[in-house]
């Protein structure tokens, strides 16, 4: 991908119909589960900074995978924007919105999903400027009867839903058109980058395969 222009958020949403939430907890596994990760068809990679090693996980995948493109999940605050843009991020994901993580993303020059749960948080992110948005937790907060409720007033608005998805309801949330792609922590289940296990990684991404026609 050409990254000599900062990507755009639905830039990001339309890379493939999953982005996965990774958590990482050690610098050596960042390569290995990224490479898994493209070796099943999936680039746009959401590292969470919910851990210690998280930045220098982005750094590492920045630097060494140049086939992906890694994001900062879990960006709270000002300062998380800024560290996760120095270690070479190029998009930012956020469990809520705030006005301070809205402008802090703008200014460092990263393409931001900010996270919403009611209308009152979608008019706050719309009037900022930010359209394309994560539904964070979907399936908690009112999974696909909710998206179809916000279709009517917030029609000019696209969401990636996150939060309790999996690749059995995935279908169901691609479905719908104010929906482009689906968050999830599914691709990388707990423990598998401790356990090595790759291949699982990349079986796992590469059975998102079939959701592509469902995204369209
Ligand atoms: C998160 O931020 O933890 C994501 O929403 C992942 O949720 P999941 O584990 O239900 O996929």
């Amino acid at each position: 991908m050409n990254r000599s222009t900062p990507l755009t958020a639905l830039q990001v949403m339309q890379d493939a119909p999953v982005i996965p939430v990774i958590v990482l907890n050690d610098v050596a596994h960042a390569v290995p589960l990224a490479r898994a990760l493209l070796a099943g068809g999936i680039r746009m990679l959401e590292v969470t900074l919910r851990t210690p090693q998280a930045l220098a996980c982005i750094e590492t995948i920045a630097r060494d995978v140049p086939d992906a493109v890694v994001g900062a999940g879990t960006v709270r605050s000002k300062g998380d924007a800024q560290a996760a843009a120095r270690a070479g991020a190029h998009f930012a994901v956020s469990p809520g919105y705030t006005r301070a993580v809205g402008q802090a993303c703008r200014d460092v020059g990263l393409a931001l999903l900010p996270g919403v749960a009611t209308g009152g948080e979608i008019m706050a992110a719309c009037e900022d400027g930010f359209t394309q948005l994560k539904f964070f937790p979907a399936v908690h907060a009112g999974g696909v009867a909710m998206l179809k409720a916000w279709a009517g007033p917030f029609y000019d608005v696209k969401f990636c839903p996150t939060g309790g998805i999996t690749l059995q309801n995935a279908p169901d949330f691609l479905a719908l058109p104010n929906v482009v792609c689906v968050g999830g922590s599914w691709l990388v289940p707990a423990g598998t980058a401790e356990q090595g296990d790759w291949g699982r990684v990349t079986r796992l991404a590469s059975e998102t395969e079939h959701l592509k026609k469902i995204a369209l």
